[in-house]
């Protein structure tokens, strides 16, 4: 689903007719994807981001992923049908998916069966008959075998992570093809459902609202139904056993939280705040973009971080206060806004920080002036290597490290200060309203702040956003 590229080109088809232009097309002039000859070839192997470059590919747009498989955590086997649906974006007569899984038995397209390869974590498909642009799809790739974790440039680990009682799995920033051929780029949204069977006793949960759970014969299928578009590294469908805990929040919101039993105590603070933590930030960012929440609290010593899953944010040990309100936060600005590009990471972990500072405000800890001001945040030295990375362009070795998350962060207290709390608070709620469910990337940002508060902030933005060092003056 890429909304607004979608849009932006029937415009520019209807611009075009509409001056009833004289120049008239040939075939041969005809470019891939325009009305009248087909002219068909191959979409591209990637949508182009220099941090992952091999994700993503271009000549269609996934509308939704329908994965219906089994998993036993005994011998870790894996036995799935993916079926994906997409609009061809230009005449096709070969695309890619990204997939890291497991061996594929076969691959259709429209139901013929069709010869495909597999080239490192490309699938490439050449569709019989050829697609045309605008024609909507269906590719049902069958596997089976064991998934596993992929390995980020910065060492951690993501994925599909075997526990002690299951799986454990996460996307960001690149994980999701380990066990789900995809589009793998947060430029293209899309529904999911995910039907998942697993062994009496354990519990499989996934992203959006529990449709249906039926035991027969020792096994357990769950039906999950993730309706709002999602991008590909927010995928969950985790297996565990856990104690599952559904309420409806004060704001109406149904909540679906699963605990592992070992950190159901340490995690119940956490846990208790989560419709506080949401009616907050629902005052201060607008409407909760999702038709359901929770979360999913899981034992993964060796993954080591959360991650803000859509509907549901993960925990890879205990659930801590300030994590639970760093990864609700998320639900607007990451998850229902997305980055355009990987290096429009602080629009994620800026705004997840700083929304988490404003809750322990809130919560009666330290002002957002106070941890701003720490030795974590401004009151590092000038000579520290913290100031030494772009904000802007962390690179994927650092997108992870503290620089999106505590530059970031400063960077919106800063433009707080600049614009006063009016403008401020219309930028954050214009952002996530405008960008709803899609893309963003930082020159939206900067317009959107510059258009709110009136002023010039080409060199507030520099500073902060595009030049290394301490700032001092903004
Ligand atoms: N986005 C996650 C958060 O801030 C953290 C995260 C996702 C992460 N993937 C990662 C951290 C890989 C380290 C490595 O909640
Ligand atoms: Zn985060």
């Amino acid at each position: 689903m890429t909304i607004p590229r979608l849009r932006g080109a029937a415009l520019a088809t209807v611009a075009l007719m509409a001056t009833g232009s004289a120049v008239v097309p040939g075939p041969a002039a005809a470019a891939p994807g325009a009305p009248g000859t087909p002219r068909y070839t191959a979409g591209a192997p990637t949508v182009g981001d220099p941090y992952f470059p091999d994700q993503g590919n271009g000549g269609y747009d996934v509308q939704h992923y329908d994965l219906v498989f089994s998993y036993d955590p005994a011998t870790r086997f894996m036995d799935a049908t993916a079926t994906i649906t997409a609009v061809a974006t230009q005449d096709l007569d070969q695309f890619n998916l990204d997939f890291r899984g497991p061996e594929v038995s076969s691959v259709t397209v429209n139901g013929h069966a069709h010869a495909f390869t597999r080239d490192g974590q490309e699938l490439i498909v050449t569709p019989r008959p050829k697609l045309k642009a605008g024609q909507r799809f269906t590719v049902v790739v069958r596997y089976a075998g064991v998934p596993g974790p992929v390995t980020d440039p910065d060492g951690s680990i993501e994925g599909w992570v075997p526990t002690d009682d299951g799986a454990f799995v996460v996307g960001e920033p690149q994980g999701t093809p380990a066990w789900l051929p995809t589009n793998d780029h947060p430029t293209d949204k899309a529904t999911f459902r995910f039907t998942a069977t697993v062994p009496e006793g354990l519990t499989a949960v996934g992203n959006g609202q529990l449709l249906s759970q039926q035991t027969r014969d020792g096994w357990t299928t769950f039906v999950w139904d993730n309706t709002e578009p999602m991008a590909t590294y927010l995928a969950t469908i985790t297996i565990g056993k856990f104690e599952v805990t559904q309420t409806v929040t004060p704001g109406g919101i149904p909540s679906y939280v699963a605990i592992d039993p070992r950190l159901v105590a340490g995690s119940a603070d956490a846990v208790s705040q989560i419709p506080k933590m949401l009616e907050f930030f629902t005052g201060k960012f607008g409407p909760y973009p999702f038709a359901s929440t929770g979360a999913i609290i899981d034992y993964a010593p060796n993954v080591g971080y959360a991650l803000e899953t859509q509907t549901k944010p993960i925990f890879s040990s205990r659930a801590s206060v300030g994590t639970m309100a760093h990864e609700l936060a998320h639900q607007w600005y990451g998850d229902s806004v997305s980055p355009e590009r990987w290096s429009d990471i602080w629009l994620n972990e800026g705004f997840a920080t700083y929304a988490q500072w404003m809750y322990t405000e809130y919560n009666g800890g330290a002002s957002v002036q106070q941890t701003f001001n720490s030795s974590s945040n401004y009151g590092r030295a000038a000579s520290s290597s913290f100031w030494q990375i772009v904000l802007a362009d962390p690179g994927p070795e650092d997108m992870f490290s503290n620089i999106p998350y505590n530059r970031g962060a400063m960077t919106l207290h800063a433009l707080r200060g600049k614009v006063g709390d009016d403008a401020f608070f219309r930028i954050l709620r214009q952002w996530a309203a405008i960008h709803r469910h899609s893309d963003a990337g930082t020159a939206d940002f900067i317009a959107l702040a510059e258009r709110e508060s009136g002023q010039n902030l080409g060199a507030f933005f520099d500073v902060w956003l595009y030049q290394k060092g301490k700032p001092t003056t903004w």
